[in-house]
């Protein structure tokens, strides 16, 4: 069989609850069995390592992105991330915060290039808290810069004002080779769509935005086949929700990307759907859902853990080349979804509510009846 190393990181509240789901439904995706000269195929084995990260690294070794951790990563084929951060943790100094632990993997790793799909499922259609015909067939991808601006530029920190008060400040910055880079990706992934790529800024206040444009438009003519657009971000916010369908491929900095992603997520029903995949130049790739750790419902069973099977999912197409599994774990969730089962926050009139276990031994089921069926 493929062998395959992955690193785990669950880290705090649901991400551990959503993870355990996740790598259950990746073992038994990857485990397929053909059949062949009577002997039974596997055709992927995984070699999973479980490292902690965030709150659950504060606790244990003291910083929020031990060295081991990061180790473990780039030695791994591939990163799976549930979530971190929680209100233990929320006054933390910057660098004690799990927030901070999660940006140095990104950086670690380099992973430059963070894809969102906000995808509507026909049977989640109800759950859009948006009138049907809007949110119905909307396909977007969001590729999101991952590891420059504002959450890495300097000079940052806090200090005090000509007046003596207090401030904290931030850099919004961005290089050419960091807006090519992260374009090139995004005109690679529209070309692999439906050739359209929207660009999002705020080139009418920000230096930062205004050369990203320049470079994003100089970029166009290496791309003639696609057709590339520019949007002010607060237009894009209002635009996403009048129209969604409109929009094929958003190629945005990491700030409006972070910010625009949670809004696309509700075009399909919930946050607890929308998986991500961050892509670096070279090394392992980082796959996570785009939610947090959820604190409100964390250890009650109630997380919706589809965005990290989905994100698993994403593991095994970008990261590891392996499109068949892929597929059986995205056809495993459909059939779940049509068999009506739902946890809380996609629940509509007619279906099954169910925890977060339940859903993952539903989704397993039907990875189990797919494999059988070969
Ligand atoms: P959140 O995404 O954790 O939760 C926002 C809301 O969505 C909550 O009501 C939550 O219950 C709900 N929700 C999120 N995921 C869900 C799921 N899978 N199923 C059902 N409901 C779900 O955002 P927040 O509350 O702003 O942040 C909580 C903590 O998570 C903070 O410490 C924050 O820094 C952290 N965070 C981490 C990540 C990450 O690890 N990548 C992302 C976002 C926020
Ligand atoms: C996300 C999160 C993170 C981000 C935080 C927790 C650092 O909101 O993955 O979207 O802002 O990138
Ligand atoms: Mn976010």
């Amino acid at each position: 069989p493929r062998s395959y190393r992955i690193t785990l990181l669950p880290g705090d509240g649901i991400g551990r609850e959503v993870v355990s789901v996740a790598k259950d439904v990746l073992s038994l995706a990857g485990s397929f069995e053909g059949v062949k000269s009577n002997e039974k195929i596997h055709s992927i084995e995984f070699r999973f390592r479980e490292v902690p990260i965030g709150g659950s690294a504060l606790d244990s070794v003291g910083v929020p992105l031990p060295e081991e951790t990061l180790t473990a990563a780039k030695e791994s084929d591939a990163v799976l991330l549930g979530a971190i951060g929680g209100y233990k943790w929320d006054a933390n100094e910057k660098h004690l915060k799990p927030e901070t632990g999660l940006l140095q993997l990104r950086a670690g790793l380099g992973v430059f290039a963070n894809l969102r799909p906000a995808t509507v499922l026909s049977q989640l259609v109800d759950s859009s808290t948006l009138k049907k015909e809007v949110a119905e067939g909307v396909d977007i991808m969001v590729v999101r810069e991952l590891t420059g601006g504002i959450y890495f530029g300097n000079p940052r920190g806090f200090g005090y004002n000509e007046r003596g008060e207090d401030i904290g400040f931030n850099t919004e910055i961005y290089s050419v080779p960091e807006i090519d880079r992260i374009a090139r990706v995004a005109f690679e992934v529209a070309r692999k769509r439906r050739g359209k790529l929207c660009s999002v800024d705020k080139a009418n206040v920000l230096e930062a935005s205004m050369l990203w444009r320049k470079r994003v438009t100089a970029l166009a003519s290496e791309f003639p086949d696609i057709e590339i657009s520019h949007m002010y971000v607060d237009n894009a916010a209002m635009q996403l929700i009048r129209n969604p369908k409109q929009f094929d491929t958003i190629v945005t900095n990491n700030i409006f990307g972070d910010i625009l992603s949670d809004e696309a997520s509700m075009l399909t029903g919930s946050i607890g759907m929308l998986p991500s995949a961050s892509i670096a130049e070279s090394g392992p790739g980082l796959f996570e859902p785009i939610h947090g750790s959820a604190p409100d419902i964390a250890g009650q069973d109630k997380a919706n853990p589809l965005a990290t099977v989905l994100s698993a999912a994403m593991l095994l197409r970008y990261g590891l080349g392996e499109e068949q599994a892929a597929k059986r774990i995205e056809a495993a969730v459909a059939n779940t979804l049509n068999k009506g089962f739902r946890t809380g926050d996609i629940f509509s009139d007619g279906t099954t509510l169910v925890g977060c276990k339940r859903m993952g031994e539903e989704v397993l089921k039907s990875v189990d009846t797919q494999t059988s069926a070969v």
